[in-house]
């Protein structure tokens, strides 16, 4: 049995899944564990403590978990002392079941349950294994919210929301992480004020729906005023957020884009869909022309704003027409970024009643041909910018030698010849080359 220390002197093993909301658990995760004598390793042959943070938002993301576990299964022969935990939104869904699924499992904790770990791990090194899944009502959840971990880098997420009300038909989120809840905002000022003082000078507001944040409680302000406030925090120079549904983007939000210069010229908003028939089915609140009014007051307000999104492909009865729309959206909206997706069944959600209605090859066809499309706007874009000067915030060296890396404020990765220095300053750099995904720029100097 392994003595309670608070040296770090046991080593831990984090692997994460999914999307920056877990990744930013994970952060907060580490930060707890730390406390129990746990330092973050790189190599999982050396753990004493393996943790696996989960998604389940498609089926594949899921697999992949009890893939991970079967290696760790593994190490657990040869180190009979392994702790395996597994967290997130498929120990959400799982919960018991994944220790019957995986009986080398040792620990099982929710989405509303990383207060608990301390406790699950201490019982873990005493050789008891515990699943704990339970939902926590949103009064008790206000006090619950982790702090951020701390952060070496110039940019930081700050989550400002937990989980989603709006039962889109195909998605698990709201079952795996329950309730929408805002967090207090002056926990999320003095969050930020802090992570100012230890360098960052870029922000992320992190939620599933930022934009009806604070609409359900008395008192707080909406995400416009809040944005507002973090804005004029010392020493933060830009603010961003993710993600947006556009049911709720407000024009008071909207109107954000002209008035404030921190906020970037980046939107994501995801579509999912460009058929009004596909979007009903979807349960999505908005039509295509409501979605495009939006865009295009978001252009106005913000020329060069750059907006990426989401698109789900082969939805339940998704016909060929309604795909088009979903390629002529595309072309109206010139998506920077786009992430897409074949779709998949989830259990629970109202969509997985739907009759599939095509192939498995029908469906790569049609993401097959977004992505071609996709592809070429994307580079023409890119392109556009040749010649331009960008404000770039630089984050750090690039994985490229000598180069530098940073991002304009419309979230586009500018690589160039720099130096140290220069970490967590906004410089103009002049762009010389594109490629799809990246940039290439000098110092403008003088
Ligand atoms: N709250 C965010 C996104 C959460 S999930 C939002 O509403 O935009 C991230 C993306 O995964 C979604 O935007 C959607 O495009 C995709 N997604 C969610 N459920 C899916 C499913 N069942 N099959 C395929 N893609 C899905
Ligand atoms: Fe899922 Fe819709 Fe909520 Fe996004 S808004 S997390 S897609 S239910
Ligand atoms: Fe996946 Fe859970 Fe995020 S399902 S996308 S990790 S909220």
């Amino acid at each position: 049995m392994l003595n309670e220390t608070t040296k770090q002197d046991k080593n831990l093993f984090l692997e994460t899944f999914g999307c920056q909301m877990n990744v930013n658990d994970s952060e907060k995760i580490a930060g707890i564990l730390k406390g129990l004598g746990y330092r973050t390793i790189e190599n999982p042959e050396e753990a004493d403590l393996v943790i696996l943070n989960t998604c389940s938002v498609r089926a594949r993301a899921e697999r992949k978990v009890y893939g991970h576990l079967g290696r760790y299964k593994a190490l657990k022969k040869r180190n009979g002392r392994l702790i395996i935990g597994v967290g997130g939104c498929v120990a959400q869904q799982e919960g018991e079941r994944l220790l019957q699924n995986a009986p080398f499992v040792d620990i099982v904790f929710g989405t509303h349950n990383l207060h608990l770990l301390p406790e699950m791990v201490r019982a873990a090194e005493s050789g008891e294994k515990r699943t704990e899944v339970s939902f926590i009502d949103n009064e008790q959840r206000l006090d619950l919210f982790p702090p951020a971990g701390e952060t070496a880098g110039v940019t930081a997420f700050v989550t400002i929301m937990q989980g989603c009300d709006n039962f889109c038909s195909y998605c698990i989120v709201p079952y795996v992480r329950g309730r929408e809840i805002s967090r207090r905002p002056e926990e999320i000022l003095e969050e930020i004020r802090r992570l100012s003082d230890q360098g960052v000078r870029e922000i992320t507001l992190l939620g599933q729906n930022v934009n009806s944040y604070g609409l359900k409680i008395a008192g707080y302000p909406n995400f416009p005023e809040l944005i507002q406030k973090i804005a004029d925090v010392s020493g933060i120079e830009r603010v961003r957020f993710t993600t947006s549904h556009p049911k709720d983007l407000s024009s008071e939000l909207v109107e954000c884009f002209a008035q404030l210069p921190k906020l970037c010229s980046h939107m994501h908003l995801p579509a999912q869909s460009g058929s009004d028939a596909v979007l009903a089915a979807m349960r999505r609140g908005y039509t295509r022309d409501e979605y495009l009014v939006k865009v295009d007051a978001l252009k106005k307000a913000r020329p060069d704003i750059q907006i990426t999104g989401d698109i789900i492909v082969g939805f339940p009865g998704e016909s060929e027409d309604d795909f088009e729309q979903t390629l002529s959206l595309m072309q109206e909206v010139g998506y920077a970024d786009l992430f897409s997706f074949i779709y998949s069944k989830r259990p629970e959600t109202k969509a997985a009643e739907f009759q599939d209605s095509m192939t498995y090859e029908e469906k790569h066809a049609r993401l097959a041909r977004l992505h071609a499309l996709q592809s070429d706007m994307a580079l023409e874009r890119n392109e556009s910018f040749v010649g331009t000067l960008q404000g770039v915030l630089v984050e750090g060296r690039s994985r490229r030698g000598d180069q530098w890396y940073g991002r304009t404020s419309g979230n586009r990765i500018v690589t160039f010849a720099g130096e140290g220095s220069l970490v967590g300053e906004i410089v103009d750099v002049r762009i010389i080359r594109a490629h799809q995904t990246l940039l290439l720029g000098e110092l403008n100097q003088g």
